[in-house]
């Protein structure tokens, strides 16, 4: 379903019209749809159907509590890096014994922590870790179980700042060190290794990247078997991809095509830790135009009143993000046109910026927009993974609301910070 689109000349999200919402929540502010969630769950769910799968949503792409909860409703596991992601998939209703907690720095805390709460399962990225990890589960007579996360080597063509399984990057352990681990298994006789796991980067547009991991790992595996170490789960991470420009990207069915055939020669249980594809397109930020600007040199700016502390994602990766008036007299094309030469009648090519102090608060630089006026409404697409999680209130901003959508309904499940919000915990 699309979930986002416009109808005559404004956007909807499900049955509500956009501008109606903002008319009561005010700008800037994150719109999610509760029923394209639900698609993107049930699609990877239905491809990956043939083995038996968990499905943990990764908690760092979006970890407002309403979307956790509609995830775990579904029977949706967790993939969690932090206590306190832990702490919200927990009071989201998610239950622990579908928790995988991944992360290169565990602390003692959390490790402890996620014990008490037995989670399903810990994805080890060290020695070091696998150490503290086995003496925490002595001490609280506990057998976790545990996977080795391997660093395959392997570039998955991800933008630099979020690829993972490259042999400098600092995930993961590589593969001769975990044959070395496997052999003295006998050692971590306080957990259960019966796992590998592998997240490349993120995100993936070809298949291709998982398959080479999986080959390496198929190998390993057979390996751990022959040192009487039986690996029942295989987790290959997340990384799936979706359109940020509008034109087709890969599908679950065509990652599971080529995943598939190796788990069943793995004979193991799957476990995957999507993220953008899930909350990705499904959700919007909005904003409002305060200015507009056109310097002597003849360059255009619009100014709005979302900013790089809302979505870093342009500013720390040259994201692309589809940007057009929630009001439109001009259809938004269906994909991205690159070519600035083609511009329309009533287009003009502007830079997208926020308030905040820094020339990297922009978000679309000579982008073709719809002329845009003072107070007319901007909708930032594919917003929903990356957005609002990696906020902060940068320039004393307070942070941005969020809504869900259902249908013909939508409430608020986070409001927008205040002043005071702002300065909470902080003593004179
Ligand atoms: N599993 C692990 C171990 C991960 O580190 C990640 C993402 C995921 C799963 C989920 O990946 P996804 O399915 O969402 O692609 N802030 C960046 C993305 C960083 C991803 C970090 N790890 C962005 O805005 O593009």
């Amino acid at each position: 379903m699309d979930a986002f689109e416009y109808r005559g000349k404004t956007l909807f999200c499900e049955d509500v019209r956009i501008d109606d919402i903002i008319s009561q929540v005010g700008t800037p502010a994150y719109i999610y749809s509760k029923n394209a969630i639900l698609a993107q769950y049930h699609e990877l769910e239905i491809a990956f159907q043939d083995v038996d799968t968990t499905i943990c949503f990764s908690v760092k792409s979006n970890s407002n509590l309403s979307i956790c909860k509609i995830l775990a409703e579904e029977g949706s596991g967790f993939d969690v890096v932090s206590g306190g992601e832990l702490f919200r998939a927990i009071k989201a209703g998610g239950d622990p014994s579908r928790v995988v907690f991944a992360g290169v720095g565990k602390m003692d805390r959390e490790i402890k922590y996620a014990l008490e709460n037995d989670i399903f399962m810990f994805n080890v990225e060290s020695v070091a870790e696998l150490e503290h990890i086995n003496k925490l589960a002595e001490e609280a007579d506990k057998t976790p179980r545990v996977a080795l996360r391997i660093n395959p080597d392997i570039d998955a063509n991800t933008h630099a700042k979020t690829t993972t399984g490259k042999k400098e990057n600092k995930f993961g352990i590589d593969l001769s060190e975990a044959e070395k681990i496997i052999k003295q298994s006998a050692r971590y006789s306080n957990v259960d290794l019966c796992g590998l796991h592998v997240h490349l980067g993120s995100p993936i547009y070809t298949v291709d990247p998982y398959v080479r991991a999986l080959r390496k790992i198929l190998a390993l595996i057979q390996n751990c078997r022959n040192e009487g170490l039986d690996i029942e789960y295989i987790n290959i991470g997340g990384g799936y991809c979706i359109s940020y420009t509008g034109e087709k990207v890969i599908r679950p069915k065509d990652y599971a095509s080529k995943i598939l055939p190796l788990v069943k020669e793995m004979q193991c249980n799957l476990i995957m830790e999507p993220g953008r594809f899930i909350i990705g397109n499904s959700g919007v930020l909005i904003s409002q135009v305060i200015y507009t600007k056109e310097t002597i040199h003849g360059k255009k700016f619009v100014i709005c009143d979302a900013a790089m502390n809302d979505l870093i994602r342009p500013a720390l990766y040259d994201a692309f993000h589809r940007i057009w008036p929630v009001n439109a007299s001009i259809k938004m094309p269906e994909v991205e046109n690159p070519d600035k030469t083609m511009v329309k009648k009533g287009m003009e090519l502007v830079d997208i910026v926020g308030p905040v102090c820094e020339s990297s608060d922009t978000f679309a630089t000579y982008r073709a927009l719809p002329k845009v006026k003072e107070g007319d409404l901007l909708a930032i697409f594919s917003a929903g993974a990356y957005g609002f999680t990696m906020s902060s209130s940068y320039n004393s901003r307070p942070r941005a609301c969020e809504v869900l959508v259902d249908g013909d309904q939508f409430r608020i499940i986070r409001k927008r910070e205040t002043y005071e919000d702002l300065v909470r915990g902080e003593d004179l």
